[in-house]
């Protein structure tokens, strides 16, 4: 009798090419069965192209994919789905305006002709009864909050019953409690049943507390796998960047406050279903200052971005900059040099297609240097400009000329942070500005945040991490119910009062 391999999936020098930038560089991975897995690196080293090498979402170059004891030609998702491999996206899947029910039906590999819905609700009532979360059946997906869709996204693919769930970064998007939750059934999962998992995170929390095994990459090559029991924090970020990082502290200097250059007045906000979701805000943000506003996603401070940034029409209630009239035109942003950096930042700040380099430039592309007042753009100007701020940015990219959707999710956040973040900004709106980045990205992006505040900017910081609120602001404010109903300083903040405030209370 042969005695059946102790992995569920083994990935054999798997060699990836991009035109001439080498993705992946002869890697390898063993999943061990009923283990969670997980995969780090920096932003950009190569993980989300290892998984849909996997996946058949690419073909690699070189290297085989060994499933169930044999190598498995594996050319499309497809066929990774027949074979029982399962993954939830780094971004997101689902069709926005059909509902939760419908998005899981069309997600199976075979289906009927004719689709009898009322048998189908049935059952999947029946089947929700056995997943790790519950998700609303019935309502369309373009209502639910990023931690919700990343939930059914997670429900899709067990519902197939898959042998190995890859998951790329699935917690960035959700609230510490929600990720302790996720990963704690999705564990809990592999332990009760045939399941393997191979996750992507960024963060070492996740990793020690949930995964068995973990494998580092570096700029597209493998670097070690060990035993969580093994490692350390300290140990695996040391693999990631190949070498003993010490974090440089957050320097805060001492200002005086400013002028109240961002004023928000009575701002009310309906969201796209016509409900009230910001109602009657008031908010001030001085020179110098960095006011946080923590509370729950959904609570209105998306709304309140997309009016700061021209992306939503204010129901009533005024904006001032500077005590003139804000309606977010360009002129507008470009007078006050105001900047911002959205969530999302691909779909919301970016235009995927677009280069680099013309990515760069959006902000100031018909103005001197870029162009002549007579609006000829000037070529070498975008890119010696691009080169620069792939450069001091530390942008991993193919090249200035590659389309931005090209880059991996944490460079194209750098390419806008350095966008927003280059030409001393007077007032500054950021939204979660480190989702999905590795935890040197982090830092560097704080001490960004924080030299355009020490630079006499006025910052807006809109975060579901309140870690990141308390460590970065200089006033604390709660959003709840698309109102303020709170305000402290991280030095005199009452954790406690901040989560009663955060959940309503
Ligand atoms: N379709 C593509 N065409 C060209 N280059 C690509 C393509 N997909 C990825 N790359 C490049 O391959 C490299 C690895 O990207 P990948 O998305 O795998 O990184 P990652 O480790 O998942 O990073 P992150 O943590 O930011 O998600 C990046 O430099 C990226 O620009
Ligand atoms: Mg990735």
């Amino acid at each position: 009798m042969t005695v059946p391999s102790p992995f569920a999936l083994e990935a054999v020098n798997i060699t990836k090419r991009f035109g001439a930038m080498i993705a992946l560089d002869s890697v390898s991975l063993s999943l061990r069965r009923g283990t969670v897995h997980a995969l780090l690196g920096e932003n950009g080293a190569g993980k989300s192209t290892l998984v849909k090498c996997i996946m058949g979402y690419y073909l690699p170059d070189e290297g085989q994919v060994l499933f169930g004891d044999r190598e498995q030609s594996i050319s499309s998702p497809h066929d990774a789905h027949l074979l029982g491999i399962g993954m939830v996206y780094q971004h997101f899947t689902l069709i926005p305006n059909m509902t939760v029910a419908e998005n899981l039906v069309l997600a199976r590999p075979r289906l009927p002709a004719v689709i009898n819905w009322r048998a189908e609700l049935a059952s999947l009532e029946k089947e929700m009864k056995g997943m790790p979360f519950q998700v609303p059946l019935q309502a369309s997906v373009n209502t639910l909050a990023a931690g919700e869709k990343q939930k059914v996204e997670i429900i899709k693919q067990l519902l197939l019953n898959p042998k190995v769930l890859i998951l790329d970064e699935p917690t960035s998007v959700l609230t510490p409690n929600e990720a302790d939750e996720v990963l704690s059934r999705v564990r809990a999962m592999t332990q009760e049943r045939e399941l393997s998992v191979l996750i992507i995170t960024h963060k070492f929390r996740e990793v020690m507390n949930y995964a068995d095994d973990v494998t580092v990459l570096r700029k597209g090559k493998y670097i070690g796998s060990t035993t969580v029991a093994e490692a350390t924090p300290q140990s695996l970020a040391a693999m990631m960047v190949g070498r003993e990082t010490i974090a440089s502290p957050l320097q805060r200097a001492q200002r005086q406050r400013g002028n109240a250059s961002l004023d928000v007045t009575d701002l009310w906000v309906e969201n796209d279903n016509g409900v009230d979701v910001v109602c009657g805000l008031n908010l001030t943000v001085h020179d110098g200052e960095i006011v946080g506003i923590a509370g729950v996603s959904g609570n209105g401070q998306k709304q309140l971005v997309e009016v700061l940034a021209g992306q939503r029409e204010p129901l009533r209630g005024s904006v001032r900059l500077h005590g003139a009239a804000y309606t977010a035109t360009r002129a507008q942003m470009h007078e006050h040099r105001f900047r911002c950096l959205p969530e999302e930042p691909l779909r919301n700040a970016c235009v995927g297609p677009m280069s680099v380099a013309d990515n760069l430039a959006l902000r100031r592309y018909d103005r001197p240097p870029y162009s002549s007042k007579s609006r000829i753009l000037h070529r070498a100007i975008f890119k010696r400009i691009a080169r620069e701020w792939v450069e001091s940015f530390g942008i991993r990219t193919p090249g200035i000329e590659a389309p931005i959707a090209n880059l991996s999710g944490g460079n194209v956040q750098r390419s806008v942070l350095a966008r927003e973040l280059s030409d001393a900004p007077h007032v500054l709106v950021v939204a979660n500005p480190c989702f999905g980045l590795d935890f040197g990205a982090v830092a560097e992006i704080h001490n960004r945040i924080m030299a355009a505040r020490n630079g006499g900017a006025a910052v807006l910081l809109v975060s579901e991490d309140l870690d990141e609120i308390m460590e970065m602001s200089d006033r604390v404010v709660v959003i709840s119910g698309g109102k303020l109903v709170h305000e402290t300083t991280p030095a005199t903040a009452d954790m406690t009062r901040i989560g009663q405030f955060m959940a309503g209370h």
